[in-house]
């Protein structure tokens, strides 16, 4: 079982945009039993709230269903329980590696270093935006789950030959 958590600021735009869209394809790969999905925020301000219904409505045009996700908050005990903590932008990763215990085994990376198509190394907030920014946000993180999960095919299939 390989564990990801996608971390952005407020868990209710970026990052339950990348768990729904992920977890979708983990499930059309079929690979639900292997791959657990899950997303949380640094802050505390939506813990506990529906996602954004700006990036739920965007995220539903595309088939990618959100109504089920409830933020959370980042933890320091996420370190122990996930293989891979993908963030959205540069205070996140600040953020949770103020947390960090001195020893941990996850992979804490930029969620758009698996982007294709993107040369950006931030998915941009777009709560305090208009539409189009939720657009672009999944543009973005279709294209970095695409990629993550040829990635995590790859471990998997390496795991299983050993
Ligand atoms: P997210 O967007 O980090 O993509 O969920 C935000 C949501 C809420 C706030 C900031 C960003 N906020 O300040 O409440």
């Amino acid at each position: 079982m390989i564990k990801v958590l996608f971390v952005c600021l407020g868990n209710i735009c970026r990052s339950p945009t990348a768990h729904a869209v992920f977890e979708t394809l983990v499930g059309r790969a079929g690979l639900q039993q292997q791959i657990q999905v899950d997303s949380a925020g640094t802050g505390d301000w939506h813990v506990g709230h529906a996602p954004d219904t700006r990036a739920s409505a965007a995220a539903a045009e595309r088939g990618f269903d959100m109504r089920a996700l409830r933020a959370r908050q980042f933890r320091a005990a996420d370190f122990g329980e996930f293989d891979y903590i993908l963030v959205m932008d540069e205070n996140n990763l600040a953020d949770i590696q103020a947390l960090a215990p001195a020893s941990h085994r996850a992979t804490v990376k930029l969620f758009l270093d698996y982007a294709r198509h993107f040369s950006e190394r931030e998915v941009p907030d777009p709560y305090y935006g208009a539409e189009p920014g939720f657009e672009r946000v999944l543009d973005m993180i279709e294209d970095a789950s695409q990629a993550l999960l040829c990635s995590l095919r790859e471990t998997l299939e390496r795991e299983a030959a050993e």
